[in-house]
């Protein structure tokens, strides 16, 4: 590394029209192949695009899709769903969750945890963070229980897990159930069995940056045969799978037993995920190895580091999380160092998310679905919520996305090279915005 990493006292910034250091493509994302093409093929020429389209003699690539997935998670049951934040949906309305309920969150994820609960009718609790692992503090947790708590959700964020042990035991204990968002940890186990299938109801999204993807798409799975029939139902407008079927005829039937919408996956999206499954380990397994390296190599450095691995834990990295002492960049804010390498890298590199209590795309009070008695309305506002670790790992963390970690074990010298190339040309860097440009990936 330290070979390439002679910059020249005239060198400049690639932010400033210098020479980048990342000189060719990066491995393209989403993936697919002649089998992912043939798939595709099947489902268009099959007369079947939905699960709501007549039965055509085999089965659909839904129920294929949710059969593979309930078993690569090692769980009875899996509802696939049109997006990550349906499955959130449909997960909270089978545990009956509505109006005046409350449901813990981390103050630091996606803003689609927020508003699925809020869309719910329940009120999202904004709870801070372990700084650690990034995902969901287990002490402000519990302390964050009131007699209104119906679920806690907790999220796998980044490429670390929350302390699956110690949430399954609060759950328990309090007999609330709990909600594990595998978006971002799809693969990856805690003590060897998979993440997803610790908690009442596992939700996955399948979006386009997610390392299984068919650009939409998400799943729920659980072990609790009541919750998954409720999930079935949910999903497609209350009707379910008949169990005798007849080609030509529709394969759902009728049931009623719910207030159910539609969030079912089309035929296409199956068909790319049953595809894609079959790859999920290996990039996996790549993108670890590669990761491995990538911390090797950062170690030197001052000032970076990769965020700290979990015992007992196999990771899995949607993306790949650097903490940074920006005082070893000259006092540079994480959102220039951010914009920095991603120049340098030619990839978007950003900082990982503004808290809820403060993040633009999370405003429940702005929604015609807020209520309106002002009491009410008191407990939505985000800003009421205290979340300073959260606050703190913002100013301090930034992230890679998954896609890098599938390039050649050579091409990883280009991360540790952006790094001390930034940190020598600091001083440059000040000409940079310090504030934030960006907060949602
Ligand atoms: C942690 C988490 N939860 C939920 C979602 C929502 O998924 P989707 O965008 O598929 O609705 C995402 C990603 O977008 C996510 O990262």
């Amino acid at each position: 590394v330290m070979a390439k990493l002679t910059i020249a006292a005239s060198d400049t910034l690639a932010s400033f029209g210098g020479k980048p250091i990342r000189l060719r493509p990066w491995p393209a994302w989403p993936r697919a192949d002649a089998g992912t093409e043939r798939a595709l093929l099947e489902v268009l020429y099959s007369g079947r695009w939905a699960i709501s389209g007549a039965y055509s003699g085999h089965p659909c690539a839904e129920r294929r899709f949710a059969e593979a997935f309930a078993k690569y998670n090692g769980v009875a049951y899996c509802v696939p769903t049109a997006s990550g934040t349906t499955s959130l949906t449909l997960a909270l309305l089978s545990l009956e969750i509505g109006s005046g309920d409350e449901v813990l969150i981390p103050g630091l994820t996606w803003v689609a945890c927020a508003s699925s609960v809020f869309c719910v009718g329940a009120v999202p609790i904004l709870v801070d963070i372990e700084p650690s692992t990034l995902a969901l503090s287990l002490d402000d947790a519990r302390a964050a229980i009131t007699d209104r708590t119906r679920a806690i959700m907790i999220v796998h964020p980044f490429c670390r897990l929350a302390d699956i042990d110690g949430f399954v035991a609060l759950s328990r204990e309090c007999k609330i159930p709990l909600i594990e968002d595998c978006s971002q940890a799809h693969g990856a186990c805690w003590h060897g069995r998979r993440v997803g299938s610790f908690g009442d109801i596992g939700c996955f999204s399948m979006q386009q940056s997610k390392v299984l993807t068919a650009g939409e798409g998400g799943a729920a799975i659980t072990n609790d045969r009541r919750l998954y029939e409720k999930m079935e139902q949910l999903r497609s407008d209350g009707r379910l799978f008949s169990l005798s079927q007849q080609t030509g005829r529709l394969e759902l039937v009728e049931v009623g037993e719910v207030q159910g919408q539609n969030m079912c996956l089309s035929e296409f999206q199956a068909a790319i995920l049953l595809d894609r499954l079959e790859h999920l380990d290996h990039e996996n397994s790549v993108r670890a190895e590669r990761a491995a390296l990538v911390e090797e190599m950062i170690t030197p450095i001052e000032g970076v580091r990769v965020l700290a691995g979990q015992v007992g834990v196999d990771q899995t990295y949607y993306n790949i999380i650097f903490e940074v002492d920006t005082a070893a960049f000259d006092g540079n804010s994480i959102d220039a160092i951010s914009r920095a390498l991603t120049d340098e890298l030619d990839v978007l590199v950003h900082p990982i998310y503004q808290p809820l209590n403060r993040h633009l795309l999370y405003n429940p009070l702005k929604s015609p679905r807020a209520p309106r008695d002002s009491e009410r309305r008191k407990e939505l506002d985000p800003a009421r919520f205290h979340l300073p670790n959260a606050a703190a790992a913002r100013r301090r963390c930034l992230s890679l996305p998954n896609f890098v970690l599938l390039d050649t074990a050579e091409g990883m010298r280009d991360i540790p090279a952006a790094f001390i190339k930034i940190q020598r040309l600091a001083t440059e860097l000040r000409h940079l915005p310090q504030g934030s440009s960006v907060d949602a990936f």
